[in-house]
């Protein structure tokens, strides 16, 4: 009777630590990551408003790439967009109503859907921060171009719009809310203005809204193993899945030479995992205080080349990081003393474009940890990262029971086998 009980706890304990395990649940690298479009209210006469609409990427890793933010909102009443500058709708709708006014609206969509002019547009269309093609740095990367805005001239406004949308998979806005009034500081700095009316939506991600297949996977080698762990097969697609579709390695060259389109899917060079991104991570030296780690991003999308890469790790001993070679590192400390992970992402002109597979595609670095006394070790796969993140989508990792083992000692229990092999001993002594 007892020992069920006992056996009954364990189960219990074990689901539960599974489920506590940080792939279920919100983000705990960035938790409090938003998008927030900031709407105010300028300046208001005959019957027409000046709207400036910021959007700002809080985000610490994930950024907007190409084709960019799409802003979508539903007007209450009859409004018309009338001139738009550092954006465009890109419907100009039905506007027959306005015939005969010497100038039709820029758009009388009941649902316009706004997007980002491109850089080098003249400067007469442009506002500050605008036009550059819906795209936006994570805030820790580049916070100076982790924002956009546009000023449009809306008629005949009643009522704030609702359903705001920008257009990203796995993203999702909240409604308007009234915040105090943003200030304009100009004369460099000797005055500020006001708006006269300012509202906030905050947009925020979900991994399981977005639900794409991984984009990205890990594979695992140190100097104290032959053996090379790679990522697990299938990781990202099968090969000779229907829709998954892969090059050989003779054809690269065809291909990659194709004109592409930025949202087509990826065309990936054929491998067991079929990931257009592996990263690998060789533990490669030890010395007395420190040990040396390479990682090596390998683009194997032949379609592809990625701008303002970054990859984001978590482990332990990044707190003790002593040096990084070829990368910019930030670490992305959320809770105060806790500093087990960071964001890498490339030099300007150096490796921040990580080109299409054929065109080289890899970035890599070195980097040296300090053995921190009382956690560091070889044993256990300690040294292996225990979460790996490529442009926001989390990679897939080997499982734990595969990592490169120290020679002449035993394996690492993870969590769930441990359990297994009390619940193993426990049913043998109940027999
Ligand atoms: C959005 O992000 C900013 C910056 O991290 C944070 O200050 C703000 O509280 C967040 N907003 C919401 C609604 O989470
Ligand atoms: C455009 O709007 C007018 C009224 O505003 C309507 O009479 C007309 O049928 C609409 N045209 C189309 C093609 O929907
Ligand atoms: C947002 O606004 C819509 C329409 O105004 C309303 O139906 C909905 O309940 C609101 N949602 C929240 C969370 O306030
Ligand atoms: C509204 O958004 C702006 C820009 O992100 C931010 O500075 C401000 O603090 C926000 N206001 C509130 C009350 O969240
Ligand atoms: C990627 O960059 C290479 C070299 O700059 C270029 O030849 C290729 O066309 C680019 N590919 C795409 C999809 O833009
Ligand atoms: C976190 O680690 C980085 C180096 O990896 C260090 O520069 C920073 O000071 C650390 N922050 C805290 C709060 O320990
Ligand atoms: C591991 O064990 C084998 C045989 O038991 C031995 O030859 C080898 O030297 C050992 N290696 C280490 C690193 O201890």
């Amino acid at each position: 009777m007892g020992f069920s009980l006992i056996l009954i706890f364990i189960l219990v304990s074990c689901i539960f630590f599974d489920l506590l395990s940080p792939t279920h649940g919100y983000d705990s690298l960035d938790p409090n990551g938003n998008i927030t479009i900031k709407w105010d209210l300028r300046q208001q006469n005959d019957g027409t408003q000046d709207i400036l609409v910021s959007i700002y990427n809080y985000q610490l890793y994930r950024h907007i790439e190409p084709p960019g933010w799409k802003l979508s909102w539903k007007w209450s009443g009859k409004e018309v967009i009338w001139d738009m500058r550092g954006a465009e709708a890109t419907e100009q709708g039905n506007c027959s109503e306005y015939l005969g006014k010497p100038q039709l609206p820029h758009s009388c969509e009941r649902e316009p859907v706004i997007v980002d002019l491109l850089p080098g547009t003249p400067y007469n269309m442009q506002v500050q921060n605008c036009c550059k093609g819906g795209v936006l740095s994570s805030f820790t990367q580049d916070p100076a171009n982790s924002m956009a805005a546009f000023q449009m001239n809306v008629g005949s406004i009643e009522m704030m719009p609702y359903d705001f949308k920008i257009g990203l998979p796995g993203y999702t806005c909240g409604n308007a809310t009234k915040v105090p009034p943003t200030k304009f500081v100009i004369d460099h700095g000797r005055r500020q203005t006001q708006a006269l009316g300012t509202w906030n939506i905050t947009c925020s991600y979900s991994p399981f809204l977005a639900s794409s297949a991984p984009k990205c996977c890990v594979s695992l080698s140190s100097f104290y193993s032959e053996t090379m762990v790679p990522c697990p097969i299938c990781s990202c697609a099968c090969q000779g899945e229907p829709g998954s579709n892969c090059v050989r390695h003779g054809q690269l060259h065809t291909v990659s030479r194709l004109p592409h389109d930025e949202q087509a899917p990826p065309i990936v060079q054929c491998s067991t995992h079929m990931c257009p991104i592996r990263v690998h991570w060789h533990v490669k030296l030890s010395y007395k205080e420190y040990w040396r780690v390479k990682i090596t991003i390998n683009n194997l999308n032949v379609i592809k080349n990625y701008s303002q890469w970054n990859l984001v790790v978590l482990h332990p001993n990044l707190q003790s990081l002593a040096q990084v070679f070829s990368f910019y590192y930030k670490p992305l400390s959320q809770y105060g003393s806790i500093n087990d992970s960071g964001i890498f992402y490339g030099i300007e002109h150096y490796n921040d474009m990580l080109l299409q597979s054929g065109d080289g595609g890899n970035v890599q670095t070195e980097m040296l940890l300090h053995k921190d006394a009382g956690i560091f070790t070889f044993k256990g796969g300690w040294v292996f990262p225990r979460k790996v993140i490529f442009n926001g989508d989390e990679c897939v990792m080997p499982s734990p029971f595969e990592y490169p083992m120290l020679p002449n000692n035993s394996r690492f229990f993870g969590p769930s086998k441990l359990c297994f092999v009390i619940l193993l001993v426990l049913v043998s002594l109940i027999l």
